[in-house]
């Protein structure tokens, strides 16, 4: 399936005439914007993207070596974070005076670039957010408990009504039935071995692994004590033990810690879908990209919890994770339904991406979490795409 599609909003004066867009755009300002841009988000900082340009259209290609994962099923994690990827990159270019249009082909993703995009020079405004996306990040400790404020939901709802693909909710309250369902869905990430071991993967633990990489996630920016480490090494090695120590301690302590996070946070919020292929995905990846960055831009921090709304819309659409066994399957078709009740969204409507946004307790300063370097994803490519 391919999809064209030109920029709503702001943008929409581009014109589907191909003649307009100019080919001025030189290697460097490339180099740049995706050395922005691979700053966004992607599932457990796998960073899953190779590029090539050819003085003309920039063409993206998924990496599913890298990408593949038990959470990533029918490629939605992909697609979200491909969203995340283009929302960078538009939101970039607007700091280089270029406009962007782009061709989406979600089908032929193992053997042709998913996503061309092509440029046009323009008077245009740098977008604000711009300054956010080096400065996001995704923060997992404790949040305070206080209304977010009226004039920042005005935000992100100007921010969502933007989008004409995607729906947005945000709420303040935490009803028990979403506590329990966010338990279950913790507790589903330790119990499904294979969940497990693909996300312990990409945890670094000390500090010669954190040098010798720059994808996945250092231990500190998982908001645990390095105490905490010892079971996650263990597991790491040995994954059968999960089973083990489960039942000696650490459900309790897993359980202890999902309550500490759900109950502190200010609101909840999520990014729904009518449509629910690849590219209404990739757009609601484009939506939340959007809000996180316009909530970093009023001080606010903000974590996905993508195991209640992404997995959930995954065994929603009949692709459960690996080995998911039949009773998890119902808990989550249950939760699910509880999750669209709660932010109101109607039958006709998949919440796809789910977030807790606050602000920290203590005055944390956390570091970036590392990106690889253009150089190894960008190659200048002079055949045709
Ligand atoms: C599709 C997707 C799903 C994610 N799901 C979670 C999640 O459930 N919990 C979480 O703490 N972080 C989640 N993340 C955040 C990534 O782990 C994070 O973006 C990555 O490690 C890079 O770190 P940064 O966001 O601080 O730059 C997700 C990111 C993406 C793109």
């Amino acid at each position: 399936m391919e999809v064209s599609r030109e920029r709503v909003g702001p943008q929409n004066d581009i014109g589907s005439d191909s003649a307009k867009f100019d080919v001025s755009v030189s290697y460097s300002e490339i180099e740049s914007l995706i050395e922005l841009a691979l700053r966004a988000p992607s599932g457990d900082n796998c960073q899953p993207w190779r590029f090539t340009w050819n003085d003309n259209t920039l063409a993206i290609f998924y990496e599913q070596s890298l990408g593949q994962h038990a959470l990533a099923n029918n490629n939605h994690a992909t697609w979200l974070s491909l969203g995340c990827l283009i929302e960078a990159l538009i939101i970039g270019a607007s700091g280089l005076k270029l406009r962007l249009s782009e061709r989406y082909d979600f089908a032929n993703w193992k053997s042709a670039p998913v996503a061309i995009l092509k440029f046009q020079r323009q008077t245009m405004k740098t977008e604000a957010l711009i300054s956010e996306i080096q400065r996001r990040k995704t923060v997992r400790l404790p949040y305070v408990e206080t209304e977010l404020p009226a004039d920042v939901i005005k935000l992100l709802r100007v921010e969502a009504s933007t989008f004409t693909t995607c729906d947005f909710s945000l709420k303040s309250e935490k009803p028990i039935e979403i506590l329990d369902y966010l338990t279950f869905c913790d507790e589903f990430m330790w119990k499904n071995r294979k969940v497990a071991t693909d996300f312990l993967k990409w945890v670094r633990t000390d500090q010669k692994e954190i040098e010798s990489h720059d994808d996945g996630m250092p231990w500190w920016t998982l908001g645990i004590q390095k105490a905490e480490l010892v079971p996650i090494r263990i597991f790491r090695r040995y994954p059968k033990l999960i089973g083990l120590l489960w039942n000696l301690g650490f459900a309790k302590k897993m359980n202890q810690m999902t309550r500490t996070l759900a109950l502190g946070q200010q609101a909840l919020y999520c990014v729904a879908i009518k449509q629910t292929d690849a590219f209404h995905v990739m757009e609601a990846g484009r939506l939340a990209y959007r809000l996180w960055l316009t909530l970093s831009l009023e001080g606010y921090c903000v974590q996905p919890l993508s195991i209640p709304s992404m997995t959930g819309f995954d065994v929603e659409m009949g692709f459960p994770p690996p080995s998911t066994e039949e009773s998890a399957i119902q808990r989550f078709k249950s939760g699910y339904q509880k999750l669209r009740k709660f932010f109101a969204f109607s039958n006709e409507q998949y919440p796809v991406w789910m977030f807790r946004t606050g602000k920290v307790l203590e005055s944390t300063q956390q570091i970036s979490t590392p990106r690889v370097n253009v150089h190894e994803r960008l190659r200048v490519y002079t055949r045709d795409q």
